[in-house]
């Protein structure tokens, strides 16, 4: 599925759905995101973990095929990929919340020196489009605590539904907020939000 925006600069951007001939470009961009976004928040050892643990080509494997993770690309008219977005509904996980069916966010990653142009917002619509088109009635991620992008997603209509320690490796935890956005059915959310 393609999408095309154009951007508050008039720049053409295109949303498509990424599948395996994208893990090399998905793992350059994790390894510059990450080391930018979390350098100062954990230590070089939880960063290399997390992205083995993550983004390493059985894993990325894994989430795409067996998973059902969908990846969506951001890409500028030259073919350049400037950053990646993966989500997928959480079968089972909603009934407890009240919420009908619940997707999560997975991943939301831009090249550090393309950040403030919109990708981001262009990438979290389209995640928001496929979710509300598929009949989620909400979408939820989990972010770092210290990280900056709690603004954003606050700016794109998530609220901070709960705190969230995880331990995902001998002395690695991962201290989150998880926070949600409630969908529309009829897609209202995305068309506002895609007007710039
Ligand atoms: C978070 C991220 C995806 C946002 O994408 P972006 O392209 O930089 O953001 P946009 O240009 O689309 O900004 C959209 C809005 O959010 C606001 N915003 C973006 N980053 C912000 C920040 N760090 N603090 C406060 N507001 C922020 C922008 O000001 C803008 O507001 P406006 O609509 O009023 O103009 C991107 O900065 C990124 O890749 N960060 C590093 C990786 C990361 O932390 N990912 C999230 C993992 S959970």
């Amino acid at each position: 599925m393609e999408s095309a925006q154009v951007l508050r600069n008039d720049e053409a951007l295109a949303i498509r759905t990424g599948d395996l001939s994208d893990i090399p470009v998905i793992q350059r961009i994790a390894r510059e995101a990450w080391h930018a976004a979390y350098g100062e928040i954990i230590s070089e050892e939880f960063i290399c973990h997390e992205l083995d643990r993550e983004y390493s080509e059985a894993a990325l494997k894994d989430q795409m095929s067996e998973s059902a993770h969908t990846f969506l690309m951001a890409e500028l008219a030259d073919g350049t990929v400037v950053g990646f977005a993966s989500y997928g509904e959480l079968a089972g996980a909603a009934e407890s919340s009240g919420v009908k069916r619940l997707a999560k966010l997975y991943k939301l990653y831009l090249l550090p020196e393309l950040k403030g142009k919109g990708y981001g917002s262009a990438l979290i619509n389209a995640v928001i489009a496929r979710c509300e088109q598929s009949g989620c009635d909400q979408l939820c991620l989990s972010v770092n605590r210290g990280n900056p992008a709690v603004a954003f997603y606050q700016r794109q209509g998530f609220s901070v539904l709960k705190e969230e320690d995880i331990e995902v490796g001998p002395g690695f935890v991962r201290h989150d907020y998880v926070m949600g956005k409630p969908l529309s059915e009829t897609g209202a959310s995305t068309q506002r939000e895609n007007i710039r």
